[in-house]
């Protein structure tokens, strides 16, 4: 074989070699991407139902008479240990819209009732703002049962 000839071979493998990498790398890159989707689709925020100053407003309305019994975040259980949370991980995203408006309004054994405490527009803002903590699924399975006992 002639020494150029050899140097062509080498030069193929060469290339082949390089083709082989770059796919590799273009799979790598994909498989990351796919993963980086995956987390960041289920760590999504439920998409917010109202506006941002309604929901901001509900925050102060949180902050101001709720978080002492539920936790800042929502995770339940402060200053008085029945309190259930409200935030993704408990029981409160299983209610209609139409039912946590009663409950706030009318409170339960322990909850005090807000009906004259609280404005209805303020217990609108404060149940919008506690739904951003619901995962995406968890907002759509509760609006679709909202349908037949909305907000009043
Ligand atoms: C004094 C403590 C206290 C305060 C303040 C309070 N809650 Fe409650 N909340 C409770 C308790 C305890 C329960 C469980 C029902 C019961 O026994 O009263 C409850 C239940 C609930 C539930 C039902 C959750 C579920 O999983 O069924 C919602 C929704 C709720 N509260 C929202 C609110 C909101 C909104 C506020 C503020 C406007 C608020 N609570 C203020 C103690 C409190």
């Amino acid at each position: 074989m002639g020494k150029r000839r050899i140097q062509i071979i080498q030069q193929r493998r060469q290339a082949q070699k390089r083709k082989k990498a770059l796919i590799y790398m273009a799979a790598g890159i994909g498989i990351i991407g796919l993963l980086a989707y995956g987390i960041w689709n289920t760590s999504r925020l439920a998409e917010p139902l109202a506006s941002e100053t309604l929901i901001a407003f509900g925050a102060q309305v949180y902050s101001n008479n709720c978080a002492v019994c539920h936790g800042e975040n929502g995770e339940g259980h402060a200053s008085t240990p029945l309190a259930p949370a409200l935030n993704d991980r408990e029981h409160a995203w299983h209610h209609a819209d139409g039912q946590l408006q009663e409950l706030i309004l009318e409170g339960g054994i322990e909850m005090p009732a807000f009906e004259e405490i609280l404005e209805d527009q303020e217990v609108v803002a404060v149940i919008r703002y506690f739904q951003t903590w619901w995962q995406a699924s968890q907002l759509d399975t509760q609006q679709a049962r909202s349908v037949s006992d909305p907000l009043r």
